[in-house]
């Protein structure tokens, strides 16, 4: 737990989403190559799904490579695959932490032996019950929706009063409630594609740190804004 600040009180966020960004620039900084800036990310985010363990969030979903990052140059493309290889290729990781992990997003386009690592690595972790982390790879909201709509006109087993609770089946978050808080690294202030539909009433904080340098004070951090804000959800 180390000299984290564990917070798990009523008003701090259950569902956390990271647009993890500017591992690039991270990189350029250091005059180093944009992979070293990757791997450097993917290190972080190793440690803060641990750190969030001993927070209030359940659920934790880390945007790691968009429908739009395919226009990338190829060997960008194969480094970062690669870093998510080396990420789920073990399938007693985060046994000790009780993570259960799940992959969000079209992982058909993904080569065949990492679709087989998440596969494996979701059926290993199926029955954890502890933090629930969802790795966004290939995912991109839009698609998703679009995704949905089409798996739902084509359900033999549709319910005829389509709702939203209903709709929300469909989608690749099925069973995870809306995202309460959505964390943006790098300074930019968009929102590039990442859960439309579960962020219909999130609150967002955007932090002017690269994510290589994000560290457990600055989730913290972001969870005690969040807690401060008066979410009234269309109420006075
Ligand atoms: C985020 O860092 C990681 C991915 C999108 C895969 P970037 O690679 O976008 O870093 P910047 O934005 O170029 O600095
Ligand atoms: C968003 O970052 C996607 C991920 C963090 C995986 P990008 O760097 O791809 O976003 P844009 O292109 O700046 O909007
Ligand atoms: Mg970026």
């Amino acid at each position: 737990m180390g000299d984290s600040v564990v917070i798990n009180k009523e008003g701090f966020p259950h569902h956390v989403g990271i647009i993890m960004d500017g591992n690039g620039r991270w990189a350029k900084k250091r005059g180093l190559p944009r992979l070293s800036g990757h791997k450097q990310g993917a290190s972080v985010f190793g440690k803060i799904a641990r750190h969030a363990v001993d927070t209030s969030v359940k659920y934790l979903t880390a945007y790691a490579f968009s429908t739009e990052n395919w226009k990338r140059p190829a060997s960008e493309v194969a480094g970062i695959m690669d870093l998510l290889r080396g990420f789920l290729k073990d399938t007693e990781k985060y046994k000790d932490d009780n993570i259960r992990v799940r992959v969000i997003g079209d992982v058909s386009a993904l080569d065949l032996d990492l679709r087989r690592m998440i596969t494996d690595l979701e059926e290993k972790s199926r029955e954890r019950d502890g933090l629930v982390l969802s790795i966004a790879i290939n995912y991109g909201a839009r698609s998703e929706i679009l995704r949905a709509a089409k798996a739902y006109a084509n359900d033999p087993l549709k319910p005829l009063s389509l709702d939203e609770a209903k709709f929300g089946e469909y989608l690749y978050t099925k069973g995870i409630p809306d995202v309460d808080l959505i964390i943006r690294t790098s300074g930019e202030i968009r929102v590039s594609n990442f859960l439309l539909w579960q962020a219909a009433y999130a609150e967002y904080i955007f932090l002017d740190v690269l994510w290589p340098d994000f560290t457990p004070r600055h989730f913290d951090s972001a969870l005690l804004e969040y807690a401060k804000r008066n979410r009234r959800l269309g109420n006075i």
